[in-house]
């Protein structure tokens, strides 16, 4: 789908008209109609009986145009979150009702100049990730979107309002890839496979691109990333890219880490059969950081990044790891496993080990970590966790501008004794049956030296399915990152 700036004299497409339920005019739809058909969408205003938010009606115009007409609900309750959900509304709205173009004004969305640019990167990528669906595997659905115009006034049509837009395209768009790697069946998206995809996207994007494979790995004794890896048929990766700008080259890098499990069916302590069929995506973590990379060097970001991702196959098998083992990772620390389901901790130890050598600045990690983490904030927020050395705001800060929107919970001492080993430092899962997430974090925490997030996205792996996103992985996580990339450009 195009999506493009326009000006309001643009008549030839469809037109979206969002409104509040209090709303009996609409000026800034009416100027991009004529004025007989302007009396009649005023007629319509007074007699529409749906207003609720989402609710859709149409209006044909004599002059074979069609008038989209979204709810908005009521005004009081209208926020910045709606106004991304109104974006993929418009672009459902024209999937499901087979329009192709269509003008929508930037007013519909932001009412204030001064955040007309932000919103413009906002419309860019949501309109991007509503078009996406996961087609793959089906006989051919195309989507009937094919092009999406936004109207600003002349003295807004500008170089660097294009830009904005066309900037949140690529979000959208590399977003959109850690979805299809995350919907793509675990036989199909390997760790192999998985690698052969960060290679060719990183070199793409002309990012330091480095993966290590098995006997690499066991030179830097990753113990952790070997131990999970050693009952699949497929060896394990580790994957590195780094985007280091020549003005920034030296700079004390941010690092990004990702869990890549590109199926968990949890090992020798194997989940049941209702929770393993989504486990094929238990690398969305690791994709979001691969494609977060991506985009920022696409968006030519100033600021040092690197990414890492460990990539395993988690499986039963006669050469599996086992429950009791005790494994050395790359910092020394041992992790007594009680749990061969508790394996993203176990291959991140490794990975936030390895982080420490970087001289990280920061260092986020990104894991589909805990089924707990859903019974803690439901399926709409991401939990969070951060040391003493990270202020939390800052990250609540970046989730509500980005729309991955992030919810702490507490990495105290008191917890720290739910993850002491008895016969290793640290043990692979809490003795409490309560607080699973914070256990994770809490068991993460003892190979971390520098300042650190954890971001715990079990709860966002999926859309929900009143987010007007495709059924399937919800891409979560290069919003995030690329929006605290650019809190890091030095003004
Ligand atoms: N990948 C799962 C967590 C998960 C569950 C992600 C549901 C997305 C949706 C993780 O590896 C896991 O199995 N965690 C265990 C930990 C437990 C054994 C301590 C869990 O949550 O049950
Ligand atoms: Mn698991
Ligand atoms: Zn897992």
């Amino acid at each position: 789908m195009k999506i493009q700036l326009v000006l309001p004299e643009e008549k030839e497409t469809h037109l979206i008209a969002p409104f509040f339920e209090e709303d009996t005019n609409l000026n800034f739809v009416m100027r991009h109609l004529e004025k007989n058909d302007g009396d009649l969408v005023q007629l319509f205003l007074k007699q529409e009986k749906k207003r609720d938010l989402w609710s859709t009606s149409f209006l044909f115009l004599p002059s074979q145009k069609r008038l989209v007409f979204i709810g908005k609900g009521k005004k009081i309750k209208w926020d910045h979150r709606k106004a991304r959900l109104l974006v993929r509304c418009v672009v459902v709205a024209m999937k499901q009702h087979n329009i192709q173009d269509a003008t929508i004004d930037a007013r519909a969305i932001v009412e204030s100049a001064d955040q007309l640019e932000q919103t413009l990167t906002i419309i860019g990528t949501e309109a991007t990730m509503a078009e996406y669906e996961f087609t793959k595997y089906k006989k051919k659905s195309k989507s009937s979107a094919k092009s999406l115009s936004v109207a600003v006034d002349k003295n807004f049509f500008t170089k660097q309002n294009k830009d904005a837009l066309s900037n949140g395209v690529i979000i959208g768009e590399e977003s959109n890839k850690t979805r299809t790697l995350s919907n793509t069946p675990g036989g199909e998206m390997t760790p192999a496979l998985f690698a052969k995809h960060a290679k060719q996207e990183g070199e793409g994007a002309k990012l330091k691109t480095t993966i290590l494979n098995k006997k690499q790995i066991e030179k830097l004794g990753m113990g952790g990333v070997l131990g999970v890896g050693k009952g699949s048929d497929e060896e394990p990766y580790f994957i590195m890219l780094e985007h280091a700008p020549v003005k920034q080259k030296n700079d004390n890098p941010l690092v990004f880490v990702g869990k890549g499990v590109t199926f968990d069916t949890g090992g020798l302590n194997v989940k049941p059969g209702s929770s393993m069929h989504e486990m094929h995506m238990d690398m969305s973590g690791g994709a979001a950081v691969i494609h977060s990379l991506v985009a920022i060097a696409r968006l030519n970001l100033p600021v040092r990044v690197i990414g890492l991702v460990p990539v395993v196959e988690n499986m039963p098998s006669g050469k599996s790891y086992r429950p009791g083992d005790v494994l050395r990772s790359i910092t020394g620390t041992t992790i007594e496993v009680l749990n061969t389901d508790a394996e993203g901790r176990v291959i991140l130890a490794d990975a936030l080990g390895y982080a420490q050598k970087l001289k990280p600045r920061l260092v986020l990690d990104i894991a589909t970590l805990t089924g707990a983490a859903l019974v803690a904030v439901g399926t709409y927020a991401n939990a969070f966790f951060v040391n003493k050395a990270q202020d939390p705001q800052l990250v609540k800060d970046i989730g509500e501008k980005s729309g991955d929107y992030m919810w702490e919970l507490p990495l105290w001492e008191e917890y720290e004794k739910d993850v002491q080993g008895a016969y290793g430092d640290v043990a692979n899962m809490g003795k409490s049956k309560y607080g699973g997430t914070i256990a994770g974090a809490m068991f993460l925490k003892e190979f971390v030296a520098y300042p650190w997030v954890h971001i715990d996205m079990a709860p966002t792996m999926t859309a929900n399915s009143d987010e007007f996103l495709a059924k399937g992985a919800k891409g979560t996580g290069v919003r995030f990152f690329v929006e605290l990339t650019k809190s890091f450009i030095k003004k």
